[in-house]
C-alpha cells in the first residue's frame, strides 16, 4: 500500500508513467469510466479549496467511484477536537483512499500512519502540495514535451508557497532545470528548498524584479501571497501586490514561453492576461482532474 505525502515518494519513472496514463485518459475517457467502481474516495478538506476538492471528487465520478467527505474543519468533529489520527481510524472504515487537506505541517504523515487505506496529501499547511506538482507537471510536459532542460521562474510567495515548495522538489530531480526565483526578500524561498537545489545540482539565482528575467523563461509560475499564513495582517497587505504580471511585461517573453498559476488568484495576474496566448493556468486546472485520475488508479492498484 502506497501514500502520496510529498512528490518525492514517487520516483521520476512513476511520475513519467502517471504523465502517460494521464494522456491515456485524455484520449479516451471512456476505457477509465469503471476504473474505480464500487470504490469510495473519502476528502478531508480541514481547509479551504475549490480546485484540489472539486477535481479530486470530479476525478472519481469519472472513474466510476463514489465520494465522501468534508469541505471545512467546522462541519467535522475536529470542531469537537477529535484528533486526525482517531478521524482517520474512522474515516478508513468508510472509505478505499482518502486525499486530505491540512491547515497543519505534517498532518497528512500522522494521518498516514493510521491509516489501511492509501492517503493522499492534498495540501499541508506550508510545506507541500504534491498533487498540484502533479498538475504542474502534466502542464508542462503537454506544452515542452520534456520536463528537462527548462528554465522555471517562481514568483511571488515562495516561502509560504507550498505549490512552489513541492515543485521545485520535483523539477530538481529533471536534468538542466533552471530556477528563477523571483519574490521580495521577505518571500523568499525557505533555506530547505534553496538547499534541495544545491544538493540536486540544479542551477537557480534569485531576483526581486520580474522584468529582467522574462526574455529567459520558459515557464513563469505565478503564485498569490498566502494571506492565511501571515502573522500580521500589516505585512500581508504591505507585500500583497509586489508582482502584479500584466499583458505589457510579456512583451519581452519568449513566444512559447507559459504562464502557469496553482490558482486561486488574487491580484497578481491581470485579468488581460487570461487571453494572452502565454496563459496556461486554466488548462493546469484541468490537467489537475485527469493527473488526479491516473494518481487514484495507481493508488488503488493499478488498471
Ligand atoms: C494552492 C494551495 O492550496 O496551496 N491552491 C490549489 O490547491 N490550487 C495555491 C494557493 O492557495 O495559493
Amino acid at each position: 500500500m502506497r501514500h502520496l505525502i510529498d512528490i518525492r515518494d514517487l520516483s521520476v519513472e512513476e511520475i513519467g508513467a502517471l504523465l502517460q496514463l494521464a494522456g491515456d485518459i485524455i484520449a479516451r475517457p471512456a476505457d477509465f469510466a469503471d476504473a474505480a467502481s464500487r470504490k469510495k474516495l473519502a476528502t478531508l478538506f480541514y481547509e479551504p479549496s475549490t480546485r484540489t476538492r472539486l477535481s479530486f471528487e470530479a476525478a472519481m465520478l469519472d472513474l466510476g467511484g463514489h465520494v465522501l467527505g468534508f469541505a471545512s474543519s467546522d462541519s467535522s468533529s475536529a470542531s469537537k477536537g477529535e484528533s486526525v489520527a482517531d478521524t482517520i481510524r474512522m474515516v478508513q472504515c468508510y472509505a478505499d483512499i482518502i486525499a486530505m487537506r491540512h491547515p497543519k505541517e505534517g498532518a497528512p504523515v500522522v494521518a498516514a500512519r493510521h491509516a489501511a487505506v492509501p492517503v493522499i496529501n492534498a495540501g499541508d499547511g506550508g510545506h507541500n502540495h504534491p498533487t498540484q506538482t502533479l498538475a504542474d507537471l502534466t502542464t508542462i510536459h503537454r506544452e515542452f514535451g520534456r520536463l528537462e532542460g527548462l528554465t522555471v521562474g517562481l514568483c511571488g510567495d515562495l516561502k509560504f508557497g507550498r505549490t512552489v515548495h513541492s515543485l521545485v522538489a520535483a523539477m530538481c530531480r529533471y536534468p538542466g532545470t533552471h530556477f528563477v526565483l523571483i519574490s521580495p526578500k521577505e518571500l523568499c524561498a525557505p533555506d530547505y528548498v534553496t538547499d534541495m537545489m544545491r544538493r540536486r545540482g540544479c542551477s537557480f539565482e534569485e531576483v526581486r524584479s520580474m522584468e529582467a528575467v522574462m526574455p529567459e523563461l520558459d515557464v513563469l509560475y505565478m503564485t498569490r501571497v498566502q494571506r492565511e499564513r501571515f502573522f500580521n495582517e500589516a505585512d500581508y497587505v504591505r507585500l500583497k501586490d509586489s508582482f502584479v504580471l500584466d499583458v505589457p511585461k510579456l512583451a519581452a517573453a519568449k513566444k512559447e514561453m507559459i504562464v502557469m498559476h496553482p490558482l486561486p488568484r488574487v491580484n497578481e495576474i491581470s485579468v488581460k492576461v487570461d487571453n494572452d496566448p502565454h496563459a496556461r493556468y486554466f488548462e493546469q486546472a484541468l490537467y489537475g482532474k485527469y493527473i488526479r485520475m491516473a494518481l487514484i488508479i495507481k493508488l488503488l492498484g493499478g488498471f
